[in-house]
């Protein structure tokens, strides 16, 4: 039976890129999207055009019944990419409205909650599987408008150590990625060409990261070579870090 991989948020963005690398892995890749429907279908129908198989399933991961429908999508579950986006409201301290703080931090947490929880349960059983997480750079940088997001991404971060250390001897293996800015849907509204410019003057590598480039940084780690990578957080900045050095 093929190995079964879950990413949420997989109808755009990282998680759209992530899904067809893991379909030509070889995964049968569950493509969760919230309201994108046709651009699920469409990243299924890559997969398939590339010869793999994969399903999409529609689910609000921060509903606890959603995500338990979801997990319980696949015949078993190999890998799990905890990666939907939920929109932040960036906004300075001053400015930020408790309801939109609160609905992103909630939001993230539970949008990783309920899936990992159901997604635990299974691997248990299996005596096997990997969880990754997408957080971000934005959780150990101040900016004052990242308020929410910062905050959001840092509990995720502590949650992930703690997942990481008690699914560690059921023989899970969970690791957090951290990208900095990516070309996605989410960062495009708020960039212009001059902060695009300023940004890859600010990349050790010279260009701003794509999708692309996430979704092989995710394949890479959970794959058998690093069975032996657990608790990991690894920076996807184009090596932004270092000139804060
Ligand atoms: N882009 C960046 O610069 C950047 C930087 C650092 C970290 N990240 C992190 O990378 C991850 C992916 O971001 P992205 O830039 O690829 O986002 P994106 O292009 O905006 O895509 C967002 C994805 O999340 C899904 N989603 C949103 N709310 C959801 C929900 N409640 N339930 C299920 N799916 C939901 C969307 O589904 P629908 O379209 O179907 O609604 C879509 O597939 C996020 O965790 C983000 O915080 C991004």
């Amino acid at each position: 039976m093929n190995r079964t991989a879950l990413i949420t948020g997989a109808s755009r963005g990282i998680g759209a890129a992530t899904a067809a690398r893991l379909g030509e892995r070889g995964y049968h890749v569950i493509v969760n999207y919230h309201r994108s429907e046709m651009a699920a279908r469409a990243v299924v129908k890559d997969i398939e055009s590339a010869g793999g198989t994969a399903q999409a399933v529609r689910a609000d991961v921060r509903d606890p019944a959603e995500a338990a429908r979801l997990v319980a999508a696949g015949a078993r579950l190999d890998l799990l990419v905890c990666n939907a986006n939920i929109a932040p409201t960036f906004a300075p301290p001053s400015a930020m409205s408790w309801a939109d703080f609160s609905a992103k931090v909630m939001g993230e947490l539970a949008a990783v909650f309920h899936v990992t929880q159901r997604a635990l349960e299974l691997m248990r059983e299996q005596r096997s599987g990997q969880i990754v997480y997408v957080s971000s750079v934005l959780a150990d940088v101040t900016m004052p408008s990242a308020l929410s997001q910062s905050t959001a991404k840092a509990a995720l971060n502590t949650f992930a150590r703690q997942v990481a250390a008690e699914a560690g001897r059921h023989g899970i293996a969970v690791n957090t990625i951290a990208p900095g800015l990516v070309n996605t849907d989410a960062s495009r509204a708020a960039r212009t060409p001059e902060h695009d410019e300023l940004l890859a003057e600010n990349s050790v590598l010279g260009r701003i990261t794509e999708p692309d480039d996430v979704a092989a940084l995710i394949t890479t780690i959970t794959d058998v070579g690093f069975r032996a990578v657990s608790g990991a957080h690894i920076l996807a900045d184009g090596g932004h870090q270092l000139l804060k050095t």
